[in-house]
């Protein structure tokens, strides 16, 4: 794992969401994201139920999130769980970076299904973007998505990130977006 700093708010409130760590009431919702073909289609496929739970098992509900930069979406009025989203340090030895064995912060996001079409997922990138923006020096971000994954990619724009290239991996075309981070600043 990377030795250099992502940031390090463990609660980021936004209009709709809350960015907030997992806990134990958020474990039917985490399964039905990972085990959703809908949600898996561009990300290697879903789980099957047994392995989600087995994972939970192993790492336990409330450290999920147990690490900087990750967390849960969850819907402001009702803390229900909504989704996941990371800002973490890349592996230099994946593929798909704008300089040989960089580990640049990257962005991901999983929204449930029922929560697609809204804007949260906009939201929530938004306002972990903007407090690594005031925390960290200014970087690129980038942001690796399936090609086809057309719903991620319109995210990616609309969040102002740029295309930079495509590459293979995992036997599919991928895209590889980037922006700077100061471009987040509120
Ligand atoms: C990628 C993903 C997070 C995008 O979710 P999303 O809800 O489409 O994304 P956004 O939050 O940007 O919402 C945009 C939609 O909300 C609509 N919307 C409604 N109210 C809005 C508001 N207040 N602000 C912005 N958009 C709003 C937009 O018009 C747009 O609708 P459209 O898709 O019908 O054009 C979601 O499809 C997902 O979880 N996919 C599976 C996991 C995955 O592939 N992740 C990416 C891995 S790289």
């Amino acid at each position: 794992m990377s030795e250099l700093p992502t940031l390090s708010a463990v609660r980021i409130e936004a209009d709709r969401v809350v960015l907030r760590e997992s806990r134990e009431a958020d474990r039917e919702r985490l399964i039905e994201l990972r085990t959703d073909p809908e949600v898996g289609a561009y990300i290697g496929g879903p789980s099957s139920r047994e392995a989600v739970e087995q994972r939970i098992h192993e790492i336990g509900m409330a450290n999920l999130t147990n690490a900087p930069g990750l967390f849960c979406i969850a819907d402001k009025a009702t803390d229900g769980f909504v989704g996941t989203i990371q800002l973490t340090r890349s592996a230099a030895d994946e593929p798909g970076h704008l300089t040989d064995n960089a580990e640049e912060l990257e962005l991901g996001y999983l929204l449930h299904r029922d929560a697609w079409g809204a804007g949260l997922a906009f939201e929530a990138a938004t306002a972990v973007l903007r407090a690594a923006a005031a925390e960290l020096p200014d970087q690129p971000v980038i942001l690796r998505t399936q090609t086809a994954n057309m719903r991620s990619l319109r995210l990616a724009d609309r969040l102002g990130f740029r295309t930079v290239r495509t590459f293979e991996w995992c036997d599919a075309d991928q895209t590889l977006s980037a922006a700077d981070l100061h471009s987040f600043k509120a």
